[in-house]
C-alpha cells in the first residue's frame, strides 16, 4: 500500500536518506547511471526551459545544465531540505500545482517520484500543462516486483519483530511501477515510449544493505526501538547469508517513460 503525503515527505527533510538509497547502486552491473540516460532521452538541442520536478539531490539537474548551457534547468522540489545542495534556479513547489505558465517548458523531468504524488493523473495533466506542445515528459520508476530479494529480507526481519504491516516494501510504489505507470501517461500524452534498463546489485558486505533499510525508518508504521529490533534482526540475517556467500544479490530494472 502506498504511503499517505505527510510520511512520505517525513524520509525527505534532507538528502541523506535517499543518498543512502543512491549509495548501493555502485555495485550494480552492467554499470548504469540513469542521469545519462536522461540526457541521451532528450533533444540533443533546441531547450531552453527544463523543469526537474521532485529533483531530490539535483543530480539530474546538474548534469543537464552541463550538457544544455543555454537552457535553464530548474529544480523542483516539495522538500526545502531536498533542495540545500543545488543552486539556483530552484524552488520549493508541488508536482500537483506548479508555478509556470501554459506551454512554457520544453522539457519535464519527473525521475522516480510520481509513485509519492498522492493525486499522479493531477500531476501528470500538470506536466502536459506546463509543457510547450511537444515538448518531452521524462518520468522513470522501477519495475514491478524489482529488488524482491530485499523486499524478501525485509520481510523476514519483520515478521520476526515488527509484524508484516509495518511497512510494505514490496508493495510502497505499486501505484507508480512500470505495471501502473503507463494509464495514467497514457491518458494525457499521445506518445508514450518505455525504455527499461535491467541490472544486478551484488554488495559485497552487509553494510550498504543495512543502510538502506535504515533510511526507510520514517516510512514504517511502528516505534523506533521496533525500528532497531528489525534492523538488528536483519543484520541477523545478513550474517547468515555471508557466512555462505560473497555478495547478497537482488535485482534492480529501471523503467524510464519519454511522453510526447
Ligand atoms: C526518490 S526521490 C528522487 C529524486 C531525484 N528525482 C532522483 O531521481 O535522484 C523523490 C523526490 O521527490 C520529491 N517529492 C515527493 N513528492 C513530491 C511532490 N508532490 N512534488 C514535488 N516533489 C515531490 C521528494 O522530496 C524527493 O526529493
Amino acid at each position: 500500500m502506498a504511503i499517505d503525503g505527510e510520511r512520505v515527505m517525513a524520509n525527505y527533510t534532507g538528502t541523506g536518506n535517499l543518498k543512502s538509497r543512491i549509495d548501493i547502486y555502485r555495485y550494480r552491473s552492467p554499470a548504469f547511471d540513469p542521469v545519462d540516460l536522461a540526457v541521451e532521452l532528450l533533444p540533443d538541442d533546441g531547450l531552453g526551459l527544463v523543469l526537474d520536478v521532485g529533483a531530490g539531490t539535483g543530480r539530474y539537474t546538474r548534469r543537464l545544465r552541463t550538457a544544455h548551457p543555454g537552457c535553464a534547468v530548474v529544480a523542483i522540489d516539495k522538500s526545502p531540505g531536498m533542495l540545500t545542495e543545488v543552486e539556483a534556479p530552484a524552488m520549493v513547489a508541488d508536482a500537483q500545482a506548479l508555478p509556470y505558465p501554459d506551454d512554457g517548458a520544453d522539457a519535464v523531468l519527473a525521475m522516480h517520484m510520481l509513485y509519492h504524488v498522492p493525486d499522479i493523473p493531477a500531476a501528470v495533466a500538470e506536466f502536459r500543462r506546463v509543457l510547450k506542445p511537444g515538448g518531452t515528459l521524462l518520468a522513470s520508476t522501477n519495475a514491478a516486483g524489482d529488488m524482491a530479494e530485499v523486499a524478501a529480507l525485509w520481510d523476514r526481519a519483520a515478521r520476526a519483530t515488527v509484524g508484516p504491516g509495518a511497512y510494505s516494501f514490496g508493495t510502497a510504489i505499486e501505484n507508480f511501477d512500470s505495471a501502473s505507470a503507463p494509464a495514467p501517461l497514457n491518458a494525457v500524452f499521445d506518445a508514450v515510449e518505455e525504455f527499461r534498463r535491467k541490472g544486478l546489485v551484488a554488495v559485497p558486505e552487509p553494510g550498504p544493505v543495512l543502510a538502506f533499510l535504515a533510511s526507510l525508518r520514517s516510512w514504517a508504521d511502528c516505534e523506533d526501538a521496533a525500528f532497531d529490533a528489525l534492523l538488528e534482526a536483519a543484520a541477523g540475517e545478513l550474517d547468515g547469508h555471508f557466512a555462505e556467500h560473497a555478495t547478497f544479490d537482488f535485482t534492480k530494472t529501471t523503467v524510464f517513460y519519454r511522453c510526447r
